[in-house]
């Protein structure tokens, strides 16, 4: 499948983000604050096909030694298809000098996995009252 990868935010239709992230019952907000999230990110891709958007992922980083994925999601009917790992062999790279982590949804360690994730020993904590999504 020929794909295109954007790693800006030029041009981007939030309004897919938010479909896509709903579509694949991930944390989705009104478009707008997707573009906030995105645009404020330290290292964003954007897959393509067809002039279609059917993927993306974007990092948080400090720019020095600390980097977190969020949000990698492929439309349900693209997925299997590799389009996943072009996501985050996109976004990796440029964030190589960072200690990388990320917050695997349950039964999708396997994706990560292949991309050389190793689970960590550390639990992640949320604050009971300063959280914008149940996960
Ligand atoms: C998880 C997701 C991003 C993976 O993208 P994808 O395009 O479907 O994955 P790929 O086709 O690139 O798969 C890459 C490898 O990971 C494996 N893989 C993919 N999903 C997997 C899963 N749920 N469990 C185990 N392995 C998985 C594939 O078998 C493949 O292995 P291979 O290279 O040995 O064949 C995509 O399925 C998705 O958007 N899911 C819903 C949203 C989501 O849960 N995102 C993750 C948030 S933490």
């Amino acid at each position: 499948m020929e794909v295109d990868v954007k790693q800006d935010c030029i041009g981007v239709d939030w309004k897919t983000v938010s479909k896509t992230l709903k579509s694949v019952e991930m944390a989705h907000y009104e478009p707008d604050v997707h573009r906030k999230a995105f645009e404020a990110s330290h290292t964003t891709a954007f897959v393509y096909h067809a002039d279609r958007l059917i993927g993306f992922g974007r990092a948080i980083s400090d720019g020095a030694y600390q980097a977190t994925i969020y949000d990698c999601a492929v439309l349900p009917e693209f997925q299997g298809k590799g389009v996943g790992t072009i996501i985050m062999k996109n976004i990796l790279p440029r964030i190589s000098h960072c200690n990388v982590i990320l917050y695997a949804t349950p039964g999708k360690e396997g994706f990560y996995q292949t991309l050389g994730f190793l689970r960590m020993k550390t639990q992640a904590w949320r604050h009971k009252t300063y959280n914008a999504c149940d996960t």
